[in-house]
């Protein structure tokens, strides 16, 4: 065994940062996952807040069956991506129908720092992403911890943001980055803007972290400029190199990240002439507190 995996119970495990993310080196999630198995890996999903399985077969039915494990899936509002007849998962590709680029980038907003379903009451736990095809160039993921942001803020900064409370659009969002259709009336209507805390307390390990990115549009009680302008800062101000990993893809595998405490963006890539293909789902959490 290399020397960087270690056993943890049942699985064997290499860390991809010292602070954040690890590789689950010995899991086929095809064969199914018993509940000891799965006791395991939520454990190392709580702990690690990242984590990656190797290339291996996942068809469409194990990622659905999988992510069930972690709680209810949800349907995505957005319902021009549904994929593979599982009103669950989200198919994000570049490719015609016969499988060529189409120039066309298919998610602009992934590009910019977020967190999966911040713009609903009851936000995004597990992200789950099966990447099909992969670019040779571009298209990384990349993750920035959110419990190691807040705890480096200043005493005076905690002190300042603890009880306020931003606006998450998903039309905002969508809109501001330019290129994206707008949602319809009826999706508007069925995701209206909700407030959140900045600062959340992870309701399973207790910790405090930041809770903004890209679809908090402004401050609840604060002029709307100063408060995008406050945003943007911390937006920015999250982001530690030492506290990121940055995930460079091949195709096949799987990643899973725990969106309450961690923050994630996709790299560009040429939409003309590479390709492109994941598969994603997203099981619901809490509404955050
Ligand atoms: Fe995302």
């Amino acid at each position: 065994m290399n020397a960087t995996v270690v056993k943890d119970r049942l699985l064997e495990i290499r860390r991809l940062t010292p602070k954040l993310g690890a590789e689950i080196m010995n899991v086929k999630l095809a064969d199914g996952v018993s509940n000891e198995l799965f006791r395991d890996i939520y454990d190392a999903f709580l702990r690690y807040q990242v984590l990656l399985f190797p290339p291996q077969d996942v068809p469409p039915a194990s990622q659905v069956a999988f992510a069930r494990r972690f709680g209810e899936v949800q349907i995505h509002v957005m319902n021009q991506y549904h994929a593979d007849g599982f009103p669950e998962l989200y198919r994000l590709s570049n490719l015609d129908e016969d499988g060529k680029p189409t120039g066309k980038h298919p998610d602009k907003g992934t590009l910019a720092w977020h967190t999966d379903g911040s713009w609903q009451r009851v936000t995004g736990q597990a992200t789950i992403i099966y990447g099909e095809v992969m670019p040779e160039v571009g298209g990384e993921t990349h993750f920035c911890d959110m419990y190691g942001a807040y705890e480096r803020l200043s005493p005076g900064w905690k002190q300042r943001i603890a009880d306020m409370r931003a606006v998450h659009n998903l039309d905002f969002s969508r809109t501001r980055r330019h290129g994206e259709d707008p949602m319809s009336e009826e999706q508007k209507r069925a995701k209206p803007p909700v407030d959140h805390p900045i600062v959340r307390t992870h309701p399973e390990t207790g910790r405090k972290c930041l809770f903004l990115g890209d679809h908090a549009e402004y401050i609840v009680g604060m002029p709307y400029d100063e408060g995008r302008a406050l945003i943007e800062e911390f937006n920015a101000l999250a982001i530690h190199p030492d506290l990121t990993y940055e995930h460079r893809w091949t195709a096949n595998e799987l990643m899973l990240w725990d969106n309450r405490c961690v923050m994630h963006r996709a790299t560009a890539y040429d939409p003309a002439t590479q390709r492109r293909v994941i598969r994603r789902c997203t099981v619901l959490g809490q509404v955050p507190a």
